[in-house]
């Protein structure tokens, strides 16, 4: 049920979210890799020894700063993971930046910069890491996990998100492909929307009472029972989870259904004219996703 002899590599693991992880990860019997660049939340270069100051006293860890995304990063990971701790069994992608504008304000610098970390940087440690999880399995080692942390802003909406819910959409994406992909090698991969507060929270500028009122209650909710969730989900007790959307702020666990038809319409040969469309297609009226956005739609209180 626990995870000793374990080995995993956390991306942004030194503060908030991604360093809850790597604390229930250790004292669970693991030992990690944290890779993180120190950045901003933005993305900007700030405490670049940061990971290396936060897991200098902490047994079980070694510490790389740097980006992710950056070619050959995630080898040197995947490579420090079998030379200090004897091998690899989690992944865990949890790095991210945030910047956001309206669509029609949109930067091309922006977009770039939060695809790359957001999302081509798991790529990049998926492909480093998986070969090695699957050899592993192959050679008799127990299969391992990946948990890739997702959004809600990438599953409902949220204004002025674009590259943000569109990096973690995409995320969510490769969490199905990495699931089915490492299907027979028994390795599952799944992917958790969290709710936590961190400096993220804390810059939560409130244009309104109800944002404020959000930020509030936001700040309330301690990262580590997300934590617990992934440290659950890389158990062996969890080998017959995989390709799911898990959702976690404070003891409340989520599981999101995924898109599927709603409802089906056949047209007749050749298609429909457009006033039949109109007509056929009200069948679907009732099956609509409404316009919510992820905040309006976690309003409710969070169970603390
Ligand atoms: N806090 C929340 O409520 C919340 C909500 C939804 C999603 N999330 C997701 O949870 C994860 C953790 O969020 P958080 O609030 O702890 O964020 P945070 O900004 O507090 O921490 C992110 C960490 O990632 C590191 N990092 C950023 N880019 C990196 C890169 N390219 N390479 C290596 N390290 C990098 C940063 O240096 C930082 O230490 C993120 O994926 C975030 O999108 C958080």
């Amino acid at each position: 049920m626990d995870l000793k002899g374990r080995v995993a590599i956390v991306t942004g693991g030194a503060r908030g979210i991604g360093l809850a992880i790597v604390e229930d990860f250790i004292a669970h019997g693991a030992s990690v890799v944290v890779v993180d660049s120190g950045v901003s939340i933005a993305g900007e270069p700030v405490e670049p020894k940061l990971a290396k100051e936060v897991m200098r006293n902490q047994a079980n860890a070694a510490a790389i700063c740097a980006d992710i995304a950056e070619q050959g990063v995630a080898t040197e990971a995947v490579e420090l993971a079998q030379e200090r701790f004897g091998g690899l069994d989690i992944v865990v992608n949890n790095a991210a930046i945030i910047r956001d504008a309206f669509i029609f304000k949109s930067s091309l610098d922006a977009w770039d910069a939060v695809i790359r970390t957001n999302l081509t940087g798991a790529h990049r440690l998926l492909a480093a890491a998986t070969p090695v999880m699957r050899d592993a399995t192959k050679r008799g080692r127990a299969p391992g996990a990946v948990v890739n942390l997702v959004s809600s802003a990438g599953i409902y909406g949220n204004f002025g998100q674009a590259a943000y819910a569109s990096a973690k959409a995409g995320l969510l994406g490769l969490t199905r492909v990495v699931a089915h992909d490492l299907a027979r090698s028994k390795i599952v991969c799944n992917a958790v929307a969290p709710f936590a507060a961190t400096r993220v929270t804390e810059s939560i500028q409130p244009a309104s009472e109800a944002q404020a009122a959000y930020k509030d209650k936001a700040l309330q909710v301690p990262a580590h029972y997300v934590a617990r969730l992934i440290t659950f989900l890389c158990t062996p007790a969890a080998a017959n989870i995989s390709g799911q959307l898990f959702g976690v702020r404070g003891r409340e666990v989520f599981l999101f259904n995924q898109p599927r038809p709603a409802s089906r319409l056949i047209q007749p040969h050749g298609g429909y004219a457009l006033e039949a469309f109109a007509q056929g297609i009200k069948a679907f009226e009732p099956y609509y996703a409404d316009l919510a956005t992820d905040l309006e739609a976690f309003s409710t209180d969070p169970v603390l």
